[in-house]
């Protein structure tokens, strides 16, 4: 079977987009890590995808004003022209509005730092500590219009610690991220993910302990 064509949509250092690109490196992975696009000329992770010789490209959001259709008309744009398959938002701090989600059924992930559905949107770390929770995590998820919302792929837990900061809990959950990411676009290029009111199905069952990472640290 051809790898897929994955585009990896970031705003930033792109430590998850490398991840990505490290898995993809065994050809054995069923994708292929064929752009890494940027919403800012300076993102630190444009510099990473260069140096794996990854196709890179900017479309900068500060040219665009408010016009968010014509935004995401030109992501869309660059997207097709590279023929992606699938589209993974890795630290992409750009919301999607429905138009541009609707062209990318069950093919537009997002990685977010929380155990969803607690602590949608952004300090996810400072928040869970603040909420004095003791499970925190990491979630990938198919995105839909609404932030943060769409069926959950697959998820990382970390226990909280009584000492930790929001700086070692991101850390931790950070590492999580790293191992999560692959796993669910691996299941999700394979195509053995289906969405069912809501909730995904892995090869037509709910969501196994293979998708579930609890590390023992
Ligand atoms: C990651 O922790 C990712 O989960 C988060 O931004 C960070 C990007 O880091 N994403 C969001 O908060 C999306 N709402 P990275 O650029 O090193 O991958």
């Amino acid at each position: 079977m051809s790898r897929k064509r994955v585009a990896v949509l970031i705003s930033g250092r792109g430590s998850n987009m490398a991840a990505l690109i490290d898995a993809a490196k065994d050809r054995n992975f069923p994708a292929e890590i064929a752009l890494v696009l940027s919403n800012r000329p300076d993102a630190g992770g444009l510099a990473t995808a260069n140096a794996a010789g990854i196709a890179t490209a900017v479309v900068d959001h500060t040219q665009f004003g408010k016009d968010r259709a014509a935004f995401e008309c030109a992501l869309q744009a660059v997207l097709v022209e590279h023929r992606i398959d699938i589209v993974c938002l890795a630290g992409f701090m750009r919301l999607l509005t429905a138009d541009f989600v609707k062209q990318w059924p069950e093919q537009l992930i997002n990685i977010h730092p929380a155990l969803l559905p607690a602590f949608k949107g952004l300090d996810t770390h400072r928040r869970a500590l603040d909420a004095k929770a003791t499970i925190h995590g990491a979630t990938v998820h198919f995105v839909v219009a609404e932030m943060d919302a769409g069926p959950i792929i697959a998820q990382g837990a970390v226990a909280v610690r009584a000492d930790d900061s929001e700086s070692t809990l991101g850390q931790r959950v950070l590492a999580v991220e790293h191992r999560l990411y692959p796993l669910a676009l691996k299941l999700v290029a394979e195509g053995r993910v289906s969405v069912v009111d809501g909730r995904c199905l892995i090869d037509g069952v709910p969501v196994p302990d293979a998708a579930s990472l609890v590390p023992s640290a």
